[in-house]
């Protein structure tokens, strides 16, 4: 999996991997996300007659060959040309869902149409702070056939990249744009993104009735604010500190899961993302609890080393990594994945 950094790193303007690969302030979170799955310890179950190992789960109604989806990352066309198409066929070939970043620079009518058959993308929505621009996205990606809206909370307010202020990567380059902004108000122009500041529960009620889609909410680490989803009626959780893009020092997302696992209580699932790089994070992630993870840069990076090509090699990557990490495990499936499989550091 580094391997595939270390080659898009080769491949892309230094601006761009920084953009990627950077976080926020001193980028304490960013690395946390990785160093906190290191710190936990697998406690391995032998002789359990795990020859064979059953990966898919469900989620959100849709089966999925491994419990792993794609994070929604913008700008896939600065990776590759052909950009979030490539993606959304590498997604569909593995069998699994692409959260679609509202940010991409293909439309996401045409990211669908390039998944094909069997093609489950989920919508990424930051609310804007003009409803009707927020209902005309919903409306977009609802036609565009996506099976969820997974609305991203963490940034009411643009976390502070660093690299990319030194950098001066302060918006896409001349010839791309986010297309799925064209002309949501029937006048041609492409609206920039932006963040609704004064975000609240208020608005995840009026998506809901807004949209029949399941509504997963991206972002949210604390347990209370876990127990207020569930009042309001969301669908998932997805535990994320956007990779440590937002909110430098917020806690390592393998850190929040047991406190969300633990509020939620079995009533809805718990995705999580940040820091996933190994088959062993994955299995540590539903060992805490999770239905399933996401990643996003790994996906980024195999896209700019080697195309469809590459996101296919870092998710059958991931794949390997998880059946292996379960039949050492003693699992037979993802159900057997339980918490006593896991210890800290230092048992004792
Ligand atoms: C992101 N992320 C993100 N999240 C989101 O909700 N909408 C978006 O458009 C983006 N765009 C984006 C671009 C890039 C380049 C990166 C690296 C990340 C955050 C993303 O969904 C996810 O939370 C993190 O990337 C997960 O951490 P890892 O797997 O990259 O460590």
């Amino acid at each position: 999996m580094r391997e595939f950094e270390e080659l898009a790193r080769s491949r892309l303007p230094p601006d761009v991997y920084d953009f990627v690969a950077g976080g926020a302030e001193d980028e304490v979170t960013l690395r946390a996300n990785e160093a906190a799955f290191a710190r936990l310890r697998l406690l391995p179950r032998v002789l359990r007659g795990a020859g064979r190992r059953e990966l898919a789960v469900s989620v959100l109604g849709t089966d999925i060959t491994m419990p792993v989806l794609l994070s929604p990352t913008a700008f896939h066309r600065l990776a590759h040309p052909e950009g979030e198409r490539l993606t959304a066929r590498a997604a569909a070939a593995a069998g699994t869902v692409m959260i679609v970043s509202m940010g991409s620079t293909v439309a996401i009518e045409e990211v669908a149409a390039a998944g094909g058959r069997g093609f489950v993308p989920w919508f990424q929505l930051y609310v804007q702070p003009d409803w009707a621009v927020t209902e005309a996205l919903v409306r977009r990606g609802e036609r565009a056939g996506c099976q969820a809206l997974v609305v991203t909370v963490d940034s009411t307010v643009y976390g502070s990249r660093e690299r990319d202020l030194r950098n001066g990567f302060l918006d896409l380059p001349p010839g791309f744009a986010c297309e799925t902004m064209r002309n949501l108000t029937g006048d041609g122009e492409v609206r920039s993104i932006r963040m609704a500041a004064d975000l609240s529960w208020e608005h995840i009620v009026r998506l809901r009735e807004l949209t029949a889609l399941p509504i997963v909410v991206k972002g949210l680490l604390h347990p209370a604010d876990a127990l207020l989803a569930l009042d309001h009626g969301v669908s998932g959780i997805m535990v994320s500190n956007h990779g440590g893009r937002q909110l430098d020092t917020a806690v390592a997302t393998i850190d929040a899961l047991p406190g969300v696992v633990e509020a939620v209580d079995g009533r809805i699932p718990v995705f999580i993302d940040g820091g996933i790089r190994r088959g062993t994070d994955v299995v540590k992630a539903l060992a805490l609890g999770a239905t399933a993870v996401a990643v996003g840069r790994p996906i980024w990076w195999g896209l700019a080393a080697a195309g469809q090509d590459g996101v296919t090699q870092v998710l059958e990557l991931l794949r390997t990594e998880i059946d292996r990490a379960l039949g050492l495990c003693g699992c037979s499936s993802v159900r057997e994945v339980t918490r006593d499989l896991l210890v800290r550091e230092a048992p004792w």
